[in-house]
């Protein structure tokens, strides 16, 4: 089964990658912070959108009751999530320190729309470490209970 990227959540990514990707090509400061972010964003991101956020998926289905024995094949994605959950929280420390000297950079160079980025994408990381990770880590919770009960047959 497919899991896919709720389409906000793969938009926003899509452009905050765009705007770093602007930002790490200007020259001087601000551009040597953004590619110093880049680094350390690049392989963050290609993990959230193959194991964190592809569980969201299934949030709207498991709300509304559904369930479908293949929806167990996401335990593949939310129990690596659940053990690359610490690895995760220290890139975000580390991303977030790449992002304040990014932002005190666009700061002395008065770029507003760079020191904007910056705290957008502070904000982020907070919405996933509160809100993203937790709900996809639900959802695996979610379903292997689902599929415990349906392999029980709803046997009293
Ligand atoms: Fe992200
Ligand atoms: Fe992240």
């Amino acid at each position: 089964m497919k899991f896919t990227i709720p389409t906000p959540l793969r938009q926003e990514h899509e452009a905050l990658h765009g705007t770093l990707r602007n930002a790490a090509a200007l020259q001087g400061e601000v551009g040597d912070a953004a590619k110093t972010l880049a680094r350390l964003m690049h392989p963050h991101f290609v993990k959230e959108d193959e194991t964190a956020l592809p569980p969201l998926g299934l949030l709207g289905a498991l709300a509304r009751g559904e369930f479908a024995d293949e929806m167990a094949e996401v335990l593949a994605l939310t129990d690596r999530l659940e053990a690359d959950l610490p690895t995760m929280l220290e890139e975000h420390a580390a991303i977030v320190a790449a992002l304040q000297r990014l932002r005190a950079a666009a700061e002395r160079a008065d770029r507003a729309e760079i020191v904007a980025f910056a705290d957008e994408l502070i904000q982020h990381a907070r919405t996933e470490e509160e809100v993203m990770y937790p709900a996809a880590i639900l959802v695996g919770r979610q379903v292997r209970l689902l599929a415990q009960r349906a392999r029980a047959g709803g046997a009293p």
